[in-house]
């Protein structure tokens, strides 16, 4: 029998006696508010018809990395489609979204930069920084005057100064103020870089993103969209500049070290981006958005103010908000809580994910179930 360091099963207990134990689930409760799925483009089979249209083939391999052998026509023309759709001068897809955070992060800011992230990002940007050798530090949640104070104290000191926030915060469903964020960067030369994992296929025309509403998509340094989420699919793109695009080819190393995305998951990324472009779900999807603030004002219940598809109710403690999922899960909902320490202790919270396919009865008896 192979040994397991008594160091490391110290710390399983130790997580189990805090309820803090992870484990794998693979049989979930029917009314779905938890998954990404927010358009139904995995879960209805929207994009799988969309995907019949495309002919996808049975290669089973992309047979390398893009710089090897990997790389293809396909992929081009996709990259080519993206650029266009998000407005901007390229597009670099990965495999993931954390391979696309960690790549970026972890390439472009130099030693003698500075990196100055919100301090509620996600875990694949944060482990991006940790792998860059430049300098970081984090401003309050969503807090402008924060950011600005770190700037007046440091700013003469750093070459670049790179500026990390999500358009959807995906713990509290809030958004970020990137108006703001795009002209107070832009004054001072900072590059912004924005993640609208949470905020693709659910903000702007044709579900084109936060960026895209606000208007400030040709303010960013970098975008980064997810294909996992409301898209359906699997994968991520990084939208930037040419040189942008040039650099990653070149010094990212979760885009160069790893095999290529395979022929039937490219095709999905296209098929998903030709579903948006036609879709009512998005519509459908911000008229639940709606409705669910509209019935959680009137109730005075205590959710994040959020005009996401993701709604937290902060409740505190590990044991409460198991217990809310517990019950829930028994009336067939299925709901997750998050509990620290993904979130800070005391600020565990349930959180709810809108689709385009939940039904407005269903969005009402869940708020009464809570309510109680
Ligand atoms: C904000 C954010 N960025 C990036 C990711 C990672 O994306 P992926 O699931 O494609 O690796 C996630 C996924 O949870 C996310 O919430």
């Amino acid at each position: 029998m192979v040994f397991f360091p008594k160091s490391l099963q110290h710390k399983i207990e130790q997580v189990k006696e805090k309820h803090q134990f992870r484990s794998l689930k693979t049989n979930y409760p029917s009314i779905d508010f938890s998954s990404n799925d927010y358009l139904g483009f995995s879960s209805q089979g929207y994009l799988s018809e969309e995907l019949k249209t495309l002919e996808p083939s049975i290669k089973t391999g992309s047979t390398g990395s893009r710089l090897i052998s990997g790389n293809s026509f396909l992929f081009n023309e996709i990259e080519n489609e993206i650029a266009q759709f998000h407005h901007g001068d390229s597009a670099l897809i990965y495999n993931s979204g954390y391979d696309a955070n960690l790549g970026l992060l972890s390439s472009v800011p130099q030693k003698g930069d500075l990196i100055l992230s919100d301090e509620l990002i996600h875990a694949s940007l944060i482990d991006g920084i940790r792998l860059s050798f430049a300098t970081h530090y984090k401003f309050k949640h969503n807090d402008i005057n924060s950011l600005k104070e770190l700037i007046t104290r440091h700013q003469s000191t750093f070459k670049e100064i790179y500026v990390v926030v999500e358009s959807v915060y995906s713990m509290d469903g809030d958004c970020s103020p990137l108006v703001d964020l795009a002209n107070f960067c832009k004054g001072i030369n900072a590059h912004l870089i924005v993640d609208e994992a949470h905020a693709i296929g659910v903000f702007g025309k044709n579900g084109k993103g936060l960026c895209y509403e606000l208007n400030i998509e040709q303010l960013c340094f970098a975008r980064i969209y997810t294909y996992g989420k409301a898209m359906g699919c699997h994968g991520a793109s990084i939208v930037g500049s040419e040189e942008l695009k040039h650099y990653l080819i070149n010094f990212s190393r979760s885009f160069i070290y790893t095999t290529a995305m395979p022929e039937h998951t490219l095709l999905s990324i296209k098929a998903a981006y030709q579903l948006l472009k036609k879709t009512i779900e998005v519509e459908k999807l911000r008229s639940h958005i709606t409705f669910f603030n509209t019935l959680t004002t009137k109730s005075h219940q205590n959710f994040i103010a959020s005009t996401s598809a993701i709604h937290c109710l902060i409740l505190k403690g590990n044991n409460d908000v198991q217990f809310l999922e517990e019950k829930l899960g028994k009336r067939n909902f299925f709901v997750k809580s998050i509990k620290s320490p993904t979130v800070k202790q005391g600020e565990e919270r349930m959180r709810l994910c809108l689709h385009s396919f939940n039904t407005k009865d269903e969005i009402d008896v869940l708020l009464s179930l809570i309510h109680e």
